[in-house]
């Protein structure tokens, strides 16, 4: 509020008076975070009984798909709704076409047979992209010059969320910044039959450096050809754009849409909200944790509440839901 507003009418308005005792605070509070607003990212792995430490992100460990199944027990037992799902894929099963990408035996596919049959209530989100799965690490096919192309791109794209759709994913996630890829999928899918088969696009999706220990996670930062991803990804300096690429996706049959990073993009989350008024999700990324982890380990930031604090940021910016690293324990600092 501007101090002119205030500038004479103190002291009959005293913004503190509301401030000083918990009972009031508690009934002017305007947001409220909840276990219902959080996605926890998970890794997957091949093999049984297994897990590996993220070195970027402390605390992180990827799953084989049995210690996965568990997981997903814990987590509807603590009340998070929903997890989003990305596999590591091992070298062998990269390649130029990414055709392991729509393999219904895939490490995606049965993972998420796994997590239904272990937790049928948890809402599974898949991600529908080619960077697991294409020797360059890219999320497209590439073309002789380096080019990422978009409509060959695209049809594989379809048969990759065809094939999560059928392993019983609730949710696809296409986080790949493809041209007219939500249009394309939701007509397959109303075609094979899913037709309650949601779609969460990563529409303002920016070509960003926070993404660096996700990419550690899914072994996929060493062998990235080409520079970066801003062929296809946002410019960071752009939010009309974000809005453009939004409602086009909604056009398209988007039934919800992220911004992603998100705690550098809030702006972004609250124009999309303001603007569009659809259920908005927004991703804390890898990088984001890994910052907050690291100043955590410093003793430089006081972890639980720092945790409460970036996740209501969201809230209060206008998303509906949080995809974070820290679902987990928020849910558990929630539960206190
Ligand atoms: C790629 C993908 C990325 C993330 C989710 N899906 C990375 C990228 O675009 O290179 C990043 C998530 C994170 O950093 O936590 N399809």
């Amino acid at each position: 509020m501007s101090s002119n507003l205030f500038r004479g009418a103190y002291p009959n308005t005293r913004p503190r008076r509301l401030r000083a005792h918990d009972f009031s605070r508690r009934l002017m509070r305007e947001n409220q975070l909840t276990t219902d607003d959080l996605i926890l990212p998970l890794f997957v792995i091949e093999g049984r009984g297994e897990t590996q430490k993220v070195a970027s992100m402390p605390g992180v460990e990827r799953l084989t798909v049995d210690l996965l199944a568990q997981k997903a027990v814990e987590l509807v037992n603590l009340g998070i709704p929903a997890v989003a799902l990305f596999p590591v894929v091992d070298a062998a099963h990269k390649s130029d076409d990414a055709r392991a990408a729509f393999d219904a035996d895939g490490l995606a596919q049965r993972a998420v047979r796994a997590l239904k049959d272990a937790a049928p209530e948890l809402g599974v989100i898949t991600d529908v992209a080619l960077d697991p799965f294409t020797s360059h690490g890219q999320d497209g096919l590439m073309d002789e010059r380096g080019y990422i192309v978009n409509d060959d791109t695209v049809e594989v794209l379809v048969q990759q969320a065809l094939s999560h759709a059928a392993a019983g994913a609730d949710v696809v996630a296409p986080s790949d910044m493809m041209d007219g890829r939500i249009g394309a999928i939701r007509t397959a899918l109303e075609r094979e039959g899913h037709v309650n088969t949601q779609i969460m696009s990563y529409a303002a999706k920016y070509a960003s450096a926070y993404y660096g220990p996700f990419r550690d996670a899914l072994g996929t930062a060493g062998n990235l050809k080409g520079a970066n991803k801003a062929s296809y990804q946002m410019d960071p300096a752009n939010s009309d754009e974000a809005l453009h690429e939004c409602a086009q996706d909604l056009q398209e049959g988007a039934d919800m849409i992220m911004v992603k990073p998100g705690m550098p993009y809030l702006d972004v989350v609250r124009r999309v909200k303001e603007e569009l008024r659809v259920p908005t999700f927004a991703y804390q990324v890898s990088g984001e944790y890994a910052m907050h982890c690291a100043a955590f380990e410093n003793g430089w930031l006081n972890r639980e509440a720092v945790i409460l604090e970036s996740l209501l940021g969201f809230k209060r910016a206008g998303s509906d839901g949080v995809l974070t690293y820290f679902a987990e324990e928020a849910a558990r600092l929630l539960q206190r």
